[in-house]
């Protein structure tokens, strides 16, 4: 426990103690929550209530905690997930076309993810590679210079993927 700490439980008494165990669940909370969506993609509402009961935090306060952070996800994320940078740089050369054809050829919106769970579509602003415009990252890889045969190869590789999938599962 840090000095100022133990001062404050000192100086507020019951009070203070009760807002030191508070900020400790709430510092503990954000690393599991951390750790619960490295194994899942994502927050799984069972799992939170679980952690509501042993950290005895109301399932309504996690929540709250989680959602103001944009890292966490509330709903299953599909196995590739692809941003379209929508910063001024991209658009002005075309990153509105390749959000649109993806959400075309995979029937779904930006913040969307497909029902195989193949792709999660979302836009990002600006992320630093202006010179490569338009620009997209697929999972933690940045593709630059997105022309329509590279969008091609983009959409082949993600329903391969999705194709690959299917027949490991029939054949499991
Ligand atoms: S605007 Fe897209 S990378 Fe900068």
């Amino acid at each position: 426990m840090k000095v100022e700490e133990i001062d404050a439980a000192e100086q507020m008494g019951e009070v203070g103690r009760i807002l030191l165990e508070r900020n400790r669940k709430k510092g503990i909370l954000i690393h599991t929550l951390q750790a619960i969506q490295e194994d899942n993609g994502y927050l799984p509402e069972d799992v939170l209530r679980r952690l509501s009961k042993k950290l005895d935090l109301p399932l309504a306060e996690i929540y709250s905690v989680a959602s103001f952070y944009k890292q966490f996800h509330f709903s299953p994320r599909g196995r590739k997930v692809v941003r379209v940078c929508m910063g001024t740089a991209c658009y002005v050369r075309g990153s509105k076309k390749v959000l649109s054809t993806l959400e075309e050829r995979f029937n779904i919106k930006a913040g969307e993810t497909t029902e195989d769970l193949a792709m999660t579509l979302e836009t990002v602003g600006c992320i630093g590679c202006c010179g490569l415009a338009p620009v997209s990252t697929v999972n933690k890889n940045v593709v630059g210079e997105i022309g329509s045969k590279k969008l091609n190869e983009l959409i082949k590789t993600i329903k391969r993927d999705k194709d690959g999938e299917a027949k490991e599962h029939k054949g499991s």
